[in-house]
């Protein structure tokens, strides 16, 4: 997958090799930002734009879930800031493809093998929206913990993925706000209101838990993605500073944390938590999540329904370049 003009290594001797490598990793010491015109290892590029079309693709697909409930929303008021969110949504993939196309990847090639099956999108969005209460657990919760895993990622040795993470990461606070507020307003709502706040709270707790990815000790990509500090954090470290903070808005809310085995440990100063069902994780990678096929069926007729919005756009661009150099 996306591994034409990737290597960049060619026939160099490994003395020449070895010199380069260690030049790049003493810059990323250094915490220079390495750009899309330097050189850098093979694996590095191919790491970057592993997650970074991984994350593209999750941005985009995550529009579904909540797109469901924007001709739903209970108020003019809501259905204004759930659409303004969506389309936040859309913009964050469209500046993550750019991001991993300075890398010499094409946005079309990303979106191929999306549409193919063979790219990943974040397993949270394989879980279904069945109430409005759904749209508030989103918010708070996955846009929550996307906040927490992404931040560190404006410190992202890739320079252009840093970039459009700062901007990203602006809004994403945005949105875990407009889901808080969600979440306040059911809960202090009616006795039927604050059931499907704490019904989406259940279904949603776990799943966001598991989008930090695997335990440390599974994770296949962490260590080299930390010593080129394209991470900063483990999955490990990020899910417990998620639930630190996350369980406080709980209690705020008034709601209960689905698991029996949560208590505030004094000693480490953090919450000790239950066992996570690694295995509904891997399901759900695997692609037996509750909704995976409906996902990945929805995004292939929208990206059909889209074709003739693109060819327009290409239309428009052409004549505008033909014209101004017309012009010149
Ligand atoms: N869902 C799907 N796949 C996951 C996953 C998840 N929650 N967590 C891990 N994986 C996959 C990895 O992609 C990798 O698969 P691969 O080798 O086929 O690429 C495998 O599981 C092993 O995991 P690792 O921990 O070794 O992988 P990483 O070092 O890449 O760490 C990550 C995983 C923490 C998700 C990291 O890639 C990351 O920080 N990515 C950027 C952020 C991102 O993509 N977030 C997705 C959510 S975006 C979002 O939620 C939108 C917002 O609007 C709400």
């Amino acid at each position: 997958m996306y591994s034409q003009g990737l290597d960049n290594l060619g026939d160099l001797p490994p003395e020449q090799e070895a010199e380069l490598v260690a030049t790049f990793q003493a810059r990323i010491d250094a915490e220079e930002k390495i750009e899309p015109k330097d050189w850098m290892p093979a694996r590095y590029r191919h790491t970057l734009v592993r997650q970074i079309s991984q994350h593209a693709h999750s941005e985009v697909v995550g529009m579904l879930p909540e797109g469901n409930w924007l001709t739903r929303a209970p108020s003019l008021h809501r259905k204004a800031i759930l659409l303004a969110k969506v389309q936040d949504e859309a913009g964050h993939g469209a500046y993550l493809y750019s991001a991993a196309e300075t890398l010499g990847v094409s946005r079309q090639e990303m979106v191929d093998d999306l549409i193919a099956g063979k790219a990943r999108y974040s397993s949270i969005f394989n879980y279904p929206t069945p109430t409005w209460a759904d749209v508030g657990a989103i918010g708070w919760l996955v846009d929550g913990a996307a906040i927490i895993n992404q931040v560190p990622l404006c410190r992202c040795s890739y320079g252009p993925y840093a970039r459009a993470m700062v901007r990203i990461c602006r809004e994403e606070s945005f949105h875990q706000r407009q889901g808080y507020d969600i979440m306040q307003s059911l809960c202090s709502g009616t006795d039927a209101q604050r059931e499907m706040a704490q019904d989406a709270l259940n279904r949603w707790w776990w799943p966001s838990l598991m989008m930090f990815g695997p335990p440390d000790s599974d994770s296949v990509h962490s260590d080299q993605s930390m010593a080129w500090k394209i991470k900063r954090f483990s999955n490990d470290d990020l899910r417990q500073k998620f639930i630190d903070i996350t369980i406080p808005q709980a209690e705020h809310l008034g709601l209960n944390v689905p698991d029996p085995d949560l208590r505030w440990d004094e000693e480490s100063q953090h919450y000790e938590f239950g066992p996570i069902d690694w295995e509904e994780f891997s399901a759900v990678l695997a692609g037996d999540g509750p909704c995976n096929e409906e996902r990945a069926d929805a995004f292939a007729h929208k990206y059909e329904d889209g074709a003739w919005v693109r060819e327009a756009a290409a239309a428009y661009a052409q004549k505008h370049t033909t014209q101004s150099k017309g012009k010149s």
